[in-house]
């Protein structure tokens, strides 16, 4: 592999209970035998958090939360602060994932106060962004995405704290993904975006994800795309040996 390593993250959403930390197990002894592999962040529920942290603990893999409360403490019942996150082993947070602007109506002014906190907070940030389906065959694809970006990245953002993924929400789940040229295409207008909004010659610093149906069968061909980052897995990083399959494709 040549040029900075790729990133794999594992959505876990909201699955696993206490015995499927034996995936985390797995997941950490299976990375240390990849040759040059790429960086590697696992994101468990809330309730897995800390248990998953202490595996991982010194080894390549780090773990991540899935969201994260805009306040940092408070009368907030339920709510997890960016700081209980960190203090509970995450690195990072995935934020503006399309299933929570979809379930629990969060707006991009959301998104953005929250990966505010969290970076605050010595947090890393995963921060989502895509079309729904009928935006999507309305042509609406670059319009949103740009929109979304912009009004979700904080100001404080950096190529060193923030990643985004790009994430079809039509390709969410459903098995169908966009071709390496789609998601190229959509990369290539995210990393323009960044380029200007942060001021840089070139948007290449910054990590650009791809998330949606990612699986063994069609990660090599994701990773084919000179603008993929790495990738954003949901259904397929459950399991240790399906997710090994795409670190391997990333080292
Ligand atoms: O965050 C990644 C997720 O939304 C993708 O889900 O199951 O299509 O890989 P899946």
């Amino acid at each position: 592999m040549s040029g900075p390593k790729l990133y794999v993250a594992g959505n876990w959403k909201m699955n696993g209970l206490r015995p499927d930390l034996t995936q985390i197990q797995a997941i950490r002894d299976g990375v240390a035998s990849v040759e040059n592999a790429p960086d590697v962040t696992v994101f468990p529920p809330a309730t897995l958090l800390h248990a998953a942290s202490q595996i991982v603990e010194g080894s390549l893999v780090e773990i991540g939360a899935q969201d994260c409360h805009v306040g940092e403490k408070g009368p907030f019942t339920g709510d997890l602060s960016a700081l209980m996150l960190k203090d509970s082993g995450a690195t990072t947070v995935i934020l503006g994932h399309s299933e929570r602007r979809a379930e629990h109506g969060e707006t991009s002014r959301e998104v953005r106060a929250k990966a505010a906190t969290a970076l605050r907070a010595g947090i890393k940030i995963v921060v989502c962004i895509g079309e729904t389906r009928g935006e999507h065959v309305r042509g609406l694809t670059a319009s949103v995405c740009r929109r979304q970006l912009a009004d979700s990245l904080p100001d404080e953002s950096t190529p060193e704290t923030t990643i985004v993924a790009y994430e079809p929400v039509w390709a969410i789940g459903s098995g169908v993904s966009p071709t390496t040229e789609q998601i190229t295409a959509v990369h290539e207008i995210v990393r323009g975006c960044l380029k200007d909004r942060f001021r840089e010659t070139s948007g290449m610093r910054w990590r650009v994800l791809y998330g949606g149906s990612v699986s063994p069968a069609n990660a090599a061909s994701t990773f084919d795309s000179p603008e993929v980052d790495g990738v954003l897995v949901g259904g397929a990083s459950l399991k240790a040996a399906t997710f090994l399959e795409i670190i391997t494709a990333a080292a």
